[in-house]
Formats: structure tokens, sequence, C-alpha cells
């Protein structure tokens, strides 16, 4: 049942998933980048369901692969006849008629689909949001709009890249919208005038109480459906603002019940992921009465340290800074803020908007089971374009159809009651051993090295062939996340650790 990724990123690690791709320009039948995007953001049934009816690329000598920008090094080719051959046969069911299951809401006001651009660069200009509307996004977080004088540093972002060259971490020593208030109210009002039905988040920063009240009030007067406080830019030049209000409840408190009173639309409160615990910010924002809450905004950080300068990324002119954390990296630190958010039985009925590290329809998914319902991105968007939102979409709406799920609303916070804040309440008497598909594996002996220098020296090598000793065996399952090939797997034999045996 379900997706099996019968193939991977790590089956086109050299695609450069390309802008106006010359390997769709050159294909006679389809459009090979649209399938590849899909198989790079985990709706593969879906792009295999897309394909022209008749694979034509079995008898094809692929064009486009000689087209492609890495000189033939992606298995165009391949890859289009495992879709055609081995993903589209298994798929359950066709591609749904309709995407009505991915309707939700932000505190009552609708959504056509769970996902918004995040505050950032990304909705920055009219013409952005235009842009991310048109392409099918349902709403934008606005640039943080406030009245301080923001002028940026050059270079501002630095990241930890992973093998083939995408984005693991992102750093960022970005601030808030240099655009005017009075400026950016004119977008808002374009936006609302010409995307009546896109959901108009206003992202705001006071400096004091009386600026949080006037703030919001005219994010409301221009349009926004919804008011976001930005109590988390762990960014700014002065002290007092963005993350240094979110760790004290007390300063949440107040702002956010001077932006409640000059509106009548729902006001989320940005949370930081800079402190312990997310839930006195939120249960002070609670009491301020803000009607959600986003999270995570960026994670302070120090990345790049340069051997030679000894100064950290970005340098700009030989001096950095801490700076927020964002992408798929820190994707575990928001779903545990959204999970502590989601089960804080004080906060019950709060609208959670989650953020931090999604790509794909998977990541939004599992921020929606631990309470999310509604979704931001920036990382991602940044890296791959507003077109993510294709896959975005068409994957969790495929999943909800396959699942039989009739509205992305019923499985709000459905993974909750599963975790644990603390690991108290683990079951610890009994052993899962991994098991060896030996027909998989490739003979490298990863997990024997890994087994005896980072485990419980249960692996012996023969022959080229991992061999289990089940009286030292922990079921840690380390080689299972070591192994290359995905040629272990949990086993299905459990012993009881007071009596061991294999
Ligand atoms: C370059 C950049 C600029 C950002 N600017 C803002 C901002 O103005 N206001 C805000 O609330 N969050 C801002 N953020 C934080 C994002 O909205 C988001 O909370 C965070 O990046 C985590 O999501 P992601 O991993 O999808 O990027 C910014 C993030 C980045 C990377």
């Amino acid at each position: 049942m379900l997706i099996k990724n019968v193939i991977s990123r790590l089956d086109m690690i050299t695609c450069a998933l390309c802008n106006d791709a010359p390997c769709s320009s050159v294909c006679p039948s389809g459009d090979p980048a649209k399938a590849l995007l899909g198989i790079w953001f985990d709706d593969q049934d879906v792009a295999a369901l897309k394909l022209p009816d008749k694979n034509i690329c079995a008898q094809c000598d692929a064009p486009c692969e000689k087209a492609c920008v890495n000189s033939g090094s992606v298995p165009i080719k391949h890859l289009m006849n495992v879709l055609y051959e081995k993903v589209r046969p298994e798929a359950e069911i066709p591609i749904p008629d309709d995407i009505e299951r991915l309707k939700c809401d932000i505190c009552g006001v609708s959504l056509e689909n769970p996902f918004l651009l995040s505050s950032s660069v990304v909705a920055s200009t009219y013409d952005m949001c235009e842009r991310a509307f048109d392409a099918g996004w349902a709403g934008a977080c606005f640039k943080t709009i406030c009245s301080l004088d923001i002028h940026e540093a050059s270079p501002r972002f630095s990241a930890i890249k992973g093998d083939n060259g995408s984005i693991i971490g992102f750093k960022n020593i970005e601030q808030l919208s240099d655009h005017s208030v009075a400026e950016n109210m004119e977008i808002f009002r374009r936006l609302k005038k010409n995307y009546p039905t896109k959901f108009i988040l206003a992202s705001i920063m006071g400096k004091d109480e009386a600026e949080w009240e006037s703030l919001a009030r005219l994010c409301e007067e221009n349009g926004a459906d919804s008011v976001e406080l930005n109590f988390s830019c762990p960014n700014m030049q002065e002290d007092g603002l963005g993350s240094d209000i979110g760790q004290v409840p007390e300063l949440v408190e107040r702002f956010t019940r001077a932006a409640k009173r000059s509106t009548t639309i729902p006001v989320l409160a940005k949370l930081t992921p800079n402190v312990a615990t997310m839930s006195p910010a939120a249960e002070a924002a609670l009491r301020g009465g803000a009607d959600g809450i986003a999270a995570i905004n960026t994670i302070k950080s120090i990345v790049g340290v340069s051997p030679y300068t000894y100064v950290s990324a970005p340098a700009v002119k030989g001096k950095s800074a801490v700076g927020g954390y964002s992408g798929n990296a820190v994707k575990p630190i928001a779903l545990r803020f959204i999970a502590e958010i989601g089960q804080n039985a004080k906060l019950k009925g709060m609208h959670i908007s989650g953020m931090g590290g999604i790509e794909t329809w998977r990541d939004a998914l599992e921020f929606i089971l631990m309470g999310a319902g509604s979704i931001q991105i920036t990382t991602a968007v940044m890296q791959y374009g507003y077109r993510i939102i294709d896959d975005l979409k068409a994957g969790l709406n495929y999943y909800l159809a396959q699942m039989g799920i009739k509205s992305v609303k019923d499985i709000i916070g459905a993974g909750l009651d599963s975790v644990s804040d603390t690991t108290d309440v683990l079951e610890r008497d009994t052993v899962l051993f991994p098991a060896f598909d030996l027909d998989k594996c490739n003979g490298c002996g990863r997990c024997v090295i890994s087994c005896n220098d980072g485990g419980h020296q249960a692996i012996k090598f023969d022959d080229r062939r991992p061999k289990l000793d089940g009286s030292k065996c922990v079921g840690c399952h380390l080689c299972r996340i070591i192994c290359p090939t995905g040629a272990i797997a949990a086993g299905k034999k459990r012993v009881n650790l007071k009596n061991r045996e294999i």
C-alpha cells in the first residue's frame, strides 16, 4: 500500500532541475522535466500517471539525454521507462478529478489548499505574489512590514549543501521589508482586488504597543485576511525586537493584545524556536487574544567558519553574525515544536500554521499530522521556485484520495497521540532484530564497520556478506540506517531481553 518509491533523488542525482529544461524542449512526446520534478519531490505515482499513454520512450533514441545541460549524465530514458513499466502499473488509483479534499482554512477563512508562501523575500513584491498565486499557491504571508529603516548586508545568505549540491540547511542574516508601510499597503490593496480568493497574511513588527496596534489596523483596512505578528526574527539590528520579544512571554502577551485591539481579522503569533519550549510564549499569545500560532521562524546559527580567514559565512567585509537557519535540516526541530503546541491542551482550538524545512508533500503531511492546519514555505521556494506547488498539491491530493481521506482537515493532529515528550513511556524489554536481504546486499560491509565501531559488534563479515549475531545485537538499527542499498529492514523477530535467542 502506498508509494514505495521505486526510484528516488539518488537515481537522478546529477539532474539540475533546469529552468526551461532542454530535455523537455527536444522531447517528441512529453515533458520529461516535469516527470523528473515529480520524482525529486516524492510524487512519482502522479508523475507516472501523467505520462502520455503510449510509452514511446522505449523506442526513442533519447534526444533528451543529449540535450541535457549535464551532457547525458541523467538516465532520463531509463527513468521514464521505470515510471512507465514499474510505477504506473502499481499505482493504486487514477489521478483524482478534483482537489476539493485540499480545501481548508485559517481560523475560518477559506484556503483553496494548505500551502502559503511564508514571510520572506519570496513574498516581498506584488509581482512575486502574483506569479505565486497564478502558479497555484493558496496565499502568501507577506515579507514583514515595519517602520524601521532597513538596510540589508551583502552577501546575506550561506548554506550547507548535500553531495549533489542541493541545500540541506540555509542561513540568512536578512531583516524585514525595505518597502515603506504605504508601499506595502498599496500592494495589499492590489493583491486583494485582483486575487480576492487568495489568502493574504500580513506579517508585521512594531517598535511599541502603539505601532503593533496601528500596523495591524492598517493591514486589515488594506485587504489582509489575517495578521501574523513577527515575534521571532533572529536578525534584528536593535535589541528588543523580533526573537527578543518571542523569548519573553509577557511581551508576547502585551503586543498580541495591542494588535488584537485594532483588528477583527484573525491574528497569528509567529514564535521563535530559540527557546527551550514554545508553550510559555504560545500560552501568552493566547492570553493576549491570538487566534493561532505560526512556527517556526529560523534557528540562530553559525555556519562555514573559514579555515583561512577564521570568519564564518556569510562574511561581510571580514565580519559575520549569528543568523537564522532554515531549510530541510530544521524540519525535525520544527516538527517537535509543532507537536508541543498541538499537544498543549490549553491551546486547543488555536490554528497552527506550520513551517520549517518543508520541500515535499510528505514533509507537509508530517506537519499536518503533528497539528498544523496550514503550511508555509520559504527556503524550498528560494531553492526550487514557485513551481514546487504543483507536486505539493498533486502529491498530497493523491495521497488523501488513495487513503480514502475526504478532507485534509480530517487528519490535522492525527499523529499526536503517538508522540511523547519524554522517553519514559517506551517499552524496553524486547529487541527488534534487523533483517538482511542478501539479494540487495552489494557486499560493501558498511554495516559491519558501523556495528563494530558505533554499535555492539553484532555483525560478522563472511565472504563479503553480513551475518547477524543475535546474542549481541541490541536492535539499535544503525546498520539499517547506514546500508547504502536498502538491504536491511526491520525484521519480524523480536526477542525478550531476558531470554535472548535467535
Ligand atoms: C531569506 C529569509 C528571509 C526571511 N524573512 C522573514 C521575515 O521577514 N519575517 C518572518 O516572519 N520570517 C522570515 N523568514 C523566516 C521564514 O518565514 C520561515 O519561518 C523559516 O525560513 C522556516 O521555513 P523554511 O525552512 O521553509 O524556510 C525568512 C527566512 C529566510 C530564509
